[in-house]
């Protein structure tokens, strides 16, 4: 019986986690300032962060994945990809959105913030 409601307390632990993870895990360092730069530059109007799809595609879980481009070709967003992605919106088009991202005036600091935030989104 002890056993049993052990195991129902660690489902309610995991499942906290999941909530948690749905309104974005927790950031810190410069990841935090780029969190908040994607909310005042408007990212989020367009990106979500807990994988639901936008008017561009969700932020979460973008590093290391699979980006399937307007040019057939298939490429892995690394950060280099998703610097470009930001600071040359034009460049690499992902497949299957018709919205055009509009391009930020943004320095390079605010850049590698957006990047570090990004990439934490797994
Ligand atoms: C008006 C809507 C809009 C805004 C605002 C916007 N984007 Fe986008 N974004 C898109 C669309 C649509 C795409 C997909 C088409 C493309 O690649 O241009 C995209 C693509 C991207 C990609 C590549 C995603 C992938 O799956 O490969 C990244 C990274 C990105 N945006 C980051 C940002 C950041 C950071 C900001 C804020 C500085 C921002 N976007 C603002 C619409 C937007």
């Amino acid at each position: 019986m002890v056993g049993v409601l052990g195991l129902a307390g660690l489902g309610a632990m995991v499942s906290s986690c999941a909530s948690e993870e749905a309104s974005g895990p927790p950031v810190t360092g410069i990841a935090a300032e780029g969190q908040q730069l994607f909310k005042s530059n408007g990212c989020a109007a367009c990106h979500s962060v807990d994988g639901s799809d936008g008017v561009g595609p969700t932020m979460k879980g973008l590093l290391g994945s699979p980006v399937e481009l307007q040019s057939d070709e298939t490429v892995t967003a690394d950060e280099a990809y998703i610097r470009t992605s930001i600071v040359n919106p034009g460049q690499d088009k992902v497949a299957g959105y018709s919205a055009a991202m509009p391009a930020r005036d943004l320095t390079p600091n605010e850049v590698d913030a957006l990047v570090a935030y990004i990439s934490e989104l797994r």
